[in-house]
C-alpha cells in the first residue's frame, strides 16, 4: 500500500514538473484569398514563438493548424475575424490530449520488461507504444548484438547535453570484400516531438535484420545506413518535460532554447523560412552546421554519400512525401524522377489502408524553409534520391497520434520503402 502510494506520488511530481498546455487549442485555420495567406505567413515568420504552427502555411485554400496559447486567443480571433478566416477547432484542450495519449507512452518499468503489453517482441522495444531514448538506445544494441553479421552499431558524436548518437549499418557485404552496393540513408527524429518517426526506424531496423529471411534481397543487394533519432537531447526533453518539444536543447538563445536542427544544414541555409529569433520555433542557429547533432549528421552522411543514392528524412506530420527544394520553388533539374518515384512509393502505401499522402517539393507543397536535412542531402552530399516525409496523419492527432497507429503507419511505409530500395538497387553507376 505505501509502495502503490509513493508510485502515485512519483508519478504526480513527474508530471508536475512537465509544461503545461492548459487552455491551449489547435486551430485550423484555411486562408482563402492572398491577404489572409499573407497574414499567417506573416504570423509563422515572425511569431511563431507564441503561436506554434504544427503545420506550416502551404497555399491558398489548404488548411493549416496552429497551436493558440489562452494568453493571445483575443488576439487569434481578431486575426480570423479581420481576415475573415475559415477555421475550425481541432483541439479544444491540448493538456487534456496530452494527458489522454500518456498511455501511449512506455514507462521505464515497461521497458525493461520486454515481454510487457504484447508479449511478442524480445527487445527493449515494440511498437505498441511510445519508447524513451535510453529504450531506443538499449534495442539498438540489442540488434547489434543478435545479429552481428548484418548490424553494425556505430556512434557518430554526441548530442549538446553529452548523450551519444547512432547510426545502424545494415549490410551483409563482407569488409575485406571488394564488392561495392549502393546505400539508402534513414533518419528520424530531427524534431524532437514527432514520436512516430523513432517509432517508424527502429522498426525498420527490425524488419530488416529480425525479418531478414522475409526479404533478403534488400540486405543482400543494398546496404542501408539508419540514424533513429537525430535529436536525441529534443526527444528525451519531449518525454520528460515538454511533450511539444521540437528544436533541439543547446541554450544559445538567452532566455530561450534550441535551435531548429531541420533549418542548420549548411546548403542555402538562412535564405527564408527560418527564424533569426532564437525563441521562435524555427531558429536556424548562429551559422550552418552550428549544432553538435547537425554536424554529427553531416559527417556520418558523408562519410557513406558517394554510394548513396536515397535519403529518406521521417518527420511527422500531415502525410506529404516531399522533394527539394526547400530553399527555393524552382525545381531540381531531375524533378521528374525524383517526382515519379515517389509516386510509385506512394501509390504501393495507399494500396494498404488508403491512407492519402500529397507529393510535390517542400516549397510548392508547404512552405519555402532553407536549411533543410533534405536540401543539403541532395545539394551537398550528392545524394540524387532526398526526400522528406511527413508521416500520419493529417491533423486529427497531430504529433499526439495515438501508439495504435504505429504498427499501421510502418507497414504502409514499409511498402513505399520497398519501391525505394527496388529502384536502388538497380541504380548502375
Ligand atoms: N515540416 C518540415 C520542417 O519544417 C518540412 C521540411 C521540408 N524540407 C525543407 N527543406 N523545407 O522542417
Ligand atoms: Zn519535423
Amino acid at each position: 500500500m505505501k509502495v502503490l502510494l509513493l508510485l502515485a506520488l512519483l508519478a504526480v511530481s513527474a508530471l508536475a514538473a512537465q509544461k503545461r498546455y492548459d487552455g491551449y487549442k489547435v486551430i485550423q485555420v484555411k486562408p482563402k484569398n492572398v491577404a489572409s495567406f499573407n497574414a499567417l505567413a506573416k504570423l509563422y515568420k515572425e511569431q511563431n514563438s507564441i503561436y506554434d504552427f504544427w503545420t506550416e502555411p502551404r497555399s491558398l485554400d489548404e488548411s493549416i493548424d496552429i497551436m493558440v496559447p489562452p494568453t493571445h486567443a483575443k488576439e487569434f480571433e481578431r486575426i480570423l475575424r479581420t481576415y475573415n478566416l475559415e477555421h475550425r477547432v481541432k483541439i479544444q484542450d491540448v493538456q487534456s490530449a496530452i494527458d489522454v495519449s500518456r498511455k501511449d507512452q512506455a514507462s521505464p518499468t515497461n521497458v525493461k520488461d520486454p515481454r510487457s503489453r504484447s508479449g511478442s517482441s524480445r527487445y527493449a522495444v515494440n511498437w505498441t507504444q511510445y519508447y524513451d531514448y535510453t529504450a531506443i538506445s538499449v534495442f539498438l544494441a540489442q540488434m547489434a548484438q543478435a545479429h552481428p553479421d548484418i548490424v553494425t552499431l556505430k556512434t557518430i558524436g554526441k548530442t549538446h547535453e553529452n548523450r551519444e548518437m547512432y547510426m545502424v549499418k545494415i549490410s551483409n557485404t563482407p569488409a575485406n570484400s571488394n564488392v561495392t552496393k549502393n546505400a539508402i540513408i534513414v533518419d528520424g527524429g530531427i524534431h524532437g516531438r514527432e514520436w512516430i518517426s523513432p517509432a517508424w526506424t527502429t522498426w525498420l531496423i527490425n524488419e530488416l535484420a529480425e525479418n531478414y529471411a522475409a526479404h533478403p534481397q534488400y540486405v543482400d543487394n543494398l546496404d542501408w545506413y539508419i540514424l533513429p533519432a537525430m535529436n536525441p537531447d529534443g526527444y528525451v526533453y519531449s518525454f520528460a518535460d515538454d511533450r511539444l518539444w521540437r528544436k533541439n536543447r543547446n541554450p544559445v538563445n538567452g532566455p530561450c532554447v534550441g535551435i531548429d536542427l531541420n533549418r542548420n544544414f549548411g546548403f542555402h541555409w538562412n535564405e527564408g523560412g527560418a527564424a533569426g529569433n532564437g525563441c521562435d520555433q524555427t531558429y536556424h542557429g548562429p551559422s550552418a552546421f552550428s549544432e553538435d547533432e547537425s554536424a554529427n549528421v553531416r559527417d556520418a552522411i558523408l562519410s557513406v554519400a558517394d554510394r548513396t543514392k536515397a535519403y529518406l528524412t521521417i518527420h511527422s506530420y500531415g502525410q506529404y512525401w516531399l522533394t527539394p527544394w526547400g530553399y527555393t520553388a524552382d525545381l531540381p533539374e531531375d524533378y521528374p524522377l525524383l517526382f515519379d518515384l515517389a509516386q510509385k512509393a506512394v501509390n504501393n502505401l495507399t494500396a494498404v489502408y488508403g491512407t492519402q499522402y500529397t507529393i510535390g517539393s517542400s516549397t510548392n507543397v508547404l512552405y519555402v524553409a532553407s536549411g533543410g536535412s533534405d536540401d543539403w542531402a541532395k545539394g551537398g552530399a550528392g545524394i540524387p534520391y532526398s526526400y522528406t516525409v511527413e508521416l500520419r496523419d493529417t491533423g486529427d492527432f497531430g504529433f499526439l497520434l495515438p501508439a495504435e497507429q504505429i504498427i499501421p503507419n510502418n507497414l504502409e511505409l514499409w511498402e513505399a520503402t520497398k519501391v525505394i530500395a527496388e529502384f536502388v538497387m538497380e541504380i548502375v553507376n
